[in-house]
This record gives structure tokens, C-alpha cells and sequence, in this order.
């Protein structure tokens, strides 16, 4: 039988201070998330240096904690992971320093994670028979990819947004009526009260592009529908306009996906990221996958947001086939899929 690897996964490249035990990329030993949410909340938005200082502050406790859990101590642990791309390069460079000292002071090796290729590797957690090839949609706050997942970290791009990610879309939306920040499940849940149809809001399609997105016009159409609301004395039902909203982005994600599974003929379908655990999305994916014969996979809410356990995933099957980082590696911010 082959040795079992624990990995100690780390991720700050946005708002919530993470870490995690994962033993053979699959089995969550222990998953710590510290999210900065409320420090933000009252600025409407991320503020990165807030979240860089959050970060400092909370790096060790919530290590600590996931190795206790996990119970173990440093010395235990095979490797240590952590994600040094895409996202805030102050809030990266938290997660990437600490990895590092604690990786030479330790004499383990570092892998250096990719953050998309994490969304994407939550999916084997909870799905033990999952393998690659599968189609996968990322849908978070900064990205929006549609990917043919061909092998453990090998990945072909079919499509991807070409102005705001589907989750930054939420996020503006649910401010320009009222809901704060975060707003993605913010707009998921009063939409469950509201009309999908009350409001006909635009499919964008990009020329030349079938797989592409484009969610900025969407946008528009839904501050200029408040605003023409206003100028009329039109009453604005905060509901309608968030589920109608809704409906528009989950129409063109799935329209966008059911294309892909008959365009490539893949038997597999994966969701990712963290407008993954929106209930609209989940319930009309999961529907074409039946409907289109293909297995359908999601990860639970937990795993869809940012989390550790996801980077302890995705860089299992990068230490098993050699991938590993020196103790020169340094954050990236604009890191793109597929690329070390
Ligand atoms: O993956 P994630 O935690 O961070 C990034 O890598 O960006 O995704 C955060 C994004 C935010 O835009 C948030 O509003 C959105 O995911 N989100 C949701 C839901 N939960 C989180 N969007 C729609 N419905 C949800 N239930
Ligand atoms: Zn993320």
C-alpha cells in the first residue's frame, strides 16, 4: 500500500483567513475558516489592506487550530500548500510568507496552489469516485471560467467572462438595491420570495465567443431599470428585481454549460467557486445534467466559498506528480489557469 500523504493547506488570497488538514487529497482532517466579513461589511466591499492585516493577525491561531484538530503537529505533515494566485497580492503574500517559514523551519516541502485549480479540486473531497475528464464551471466573486478539466491539474479554458465575474455581478447588484455586502447569498435568499419573471432582464451572448460571458451589461440594465423606477415614482420590489436578476445569470451559465457537455460530449459535470452554492444555480444545473444524461457534481456551500481544504485537494495531485515550489515561490496575483 503507498504511503499516506497529509498536507497542511493554507489560502489568503481574499477575505477569509484559511487552513486545513488533507490526507490523499480527499479526506478533510480539519477545514478553519476566520472570515473577515463583518471587519468589511461596513465598507460595502473587500478593503485589501484591512483583509492583509486581517490575515497577519489570524494566521497562526487558525494553523494552530487546524493542526489540532487534525491532531497532529507540524512535524506530521508531509508537505505544506498554500495559494499564491490569482487574487489580493497583500493578502496573498500573508499566506505565501507564513507557508514558507513554517515550510524551512519544518524541512517540508511547499506547493504552491493555484486558487481556481482549488475551487475546481473541491469537488473531489465529497465525490471519492470523481476523476478527470470532467467539464467544470468556476463561477466566483473574480472569475467566471467554463474548463474541460482533462487530467489533476491540467485544464483547457473553453470559456470565461470578459468583463465582471459572475459573484462581482451579485455583489454590485445586491448593493444597488439595498442588500450590502456579501451579496451573492444575500440575492439568493430574498429571491426566494421573489417573481423570476417579473423583470425581463438581458441573456448577454458574446459574437464569436458561444462559451464566453459578459455580465457588465446585465448589470446596467439593472441600474437603469431602478433608475427609470425612481424617475417614474414607481414602486421598486426589492425581490422581484434581485430573483429576476438571478434568473438572468443562472439562464446564461446554464445555457453556456449544456453547450459545452454536447459540444465536447463529456459525461461529467462539476460546479465550482462561490456563486457554486447558490440555489437557483445548483437546482437548474443539476436539471440539464438529467436532462442532458451526465453526472452532475457540486461541492456543499462550505467548500463552494473560500476554504483550505480545497488548496490541500488540488495540491495532493500536484505533490504526487512532482510539482513542487522552492522557498523562493512568491504571491502572483494575476496567475493564470494553467500556467506554475
Ligand atoms: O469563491 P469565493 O468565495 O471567492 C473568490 O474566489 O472570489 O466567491 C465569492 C463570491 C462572492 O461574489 C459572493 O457574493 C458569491 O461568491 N456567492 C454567491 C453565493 N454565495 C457566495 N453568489 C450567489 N449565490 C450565493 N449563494
Ligand atoms: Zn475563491
Amino acid at each position: 500500500m503507498e504511503k499516506d500523504i497529509k498536507i497542511l493547506a493554507i489560502e489568503t488570497s481574499c477575505d477569509e483567513t484559511a487552513a486545513a488538514v488533507v490526507l490523499n487529497g480527499r479526506e478533510v482532517l480539519s477545514n478553519v475558516i476566520s472570515s473577515q466579513i463583518k471587519l468589511h461589511t461596513i465598507y460595502g466591499g473587500v478593503v485589501p489592506e484591512l483583509a492583509s492585516r486581517k490575515h497577519t493577525e489570524n494566521i497562526n491561531p487558525v494553523i494552530r487550530q487546524a493542526l489540532s484538530e487534525a491532531g497532529m503537529t507540524l512535524s506530521d505533515v508531509d508537505a505544506i500548500a498554500v495559494t499564491y494566485g490569482p487574487g489580493l497580492v497583500g493578502a496573498l503574500l500573508v499566506g505565501v510568507s507564513e507557508a514558507k517559514a513554517i515550510a524551512w523551519a519544518a524541512h517540508k516541502p511547499i506547493i504552491g496552489v493555484h486558487h481556481i485549480e482549488g475551487h475546481i479540486s473541491a469537488n473531489f473531497i465529497e465525490n471519492k469516485d470523481l476523476e478527470p475528464p470532467f467539464l467544470c464551471l468556476v463561477v466566483s466573486g473574480g472569475h467566471s471560467h467554463l474548463v474541460k478539466v482533462v487530467g489533476y491539474g491540467e485544464f483547457e479554458i473553453l470559456g470565461r467572462t470578459r468583463d465582471d465575474a459572475a459573484g462581482e455581478a451579485f455583489d454590485k447588484v445586491a448593493r444597488a438595491i439595498g442588500l450590502g455586502y456579501p451579496g451573492g447569498p444575500k440575492i439568493d435568499a430574498v429571491s426566494k420570495t421573489g417573481n423570476a419573471d417579473a423583470i425581463e432582464f438581458p441573456r448577454a451572448k458574446v459574437a464569436g465567443a458561444e462559451y464566453d460571458f459578459s455580465f457588465s451589461g446585465l448589470k446596467s440594465a439593472v441600474l437603469n431599470y431602478l433608475n427609470s423606477c425612481e424617475m417614474k415614482g414607481e414602486k421598486i420590489v426589492t425581490e422581484d428585481v434581485a430573483a429576476s436578476f438571478q434568473k438572468a445569470v443562472v439562464d446564461v451559465l446554464v445555457e453556456h454549460s449544456v453547450h459545452a457537455i454536447r459540444e465536447t460530449g463529456f459525461k461529467k459535470f462539476a460546479l465550482a467557486g462561490g456563486v457554486a452554492s447558490n440555489s437557483a444555480l445548483r437546482t437548474a444545473m443539476e436539471e440539464a445534467c438529467k436532462k442532458e444524461g451526465v453526472a452532475f457534481y457540486r461541492p456543499s456551500p462550505i467548500l463552494c466559498t473560500d476554504n483550505a481544504a480545497m488548496i490541500g485537494a488540488a495540491a495532493y495531485y500536484e505533490f504526487i506528480k512532482g510539482n513542487v515550489s522552492g522557498y523562493d515561490l512568491n504571491a502572483v496575483p494575476a496567475l493564470k489557469l494553467g500556467e506554475r
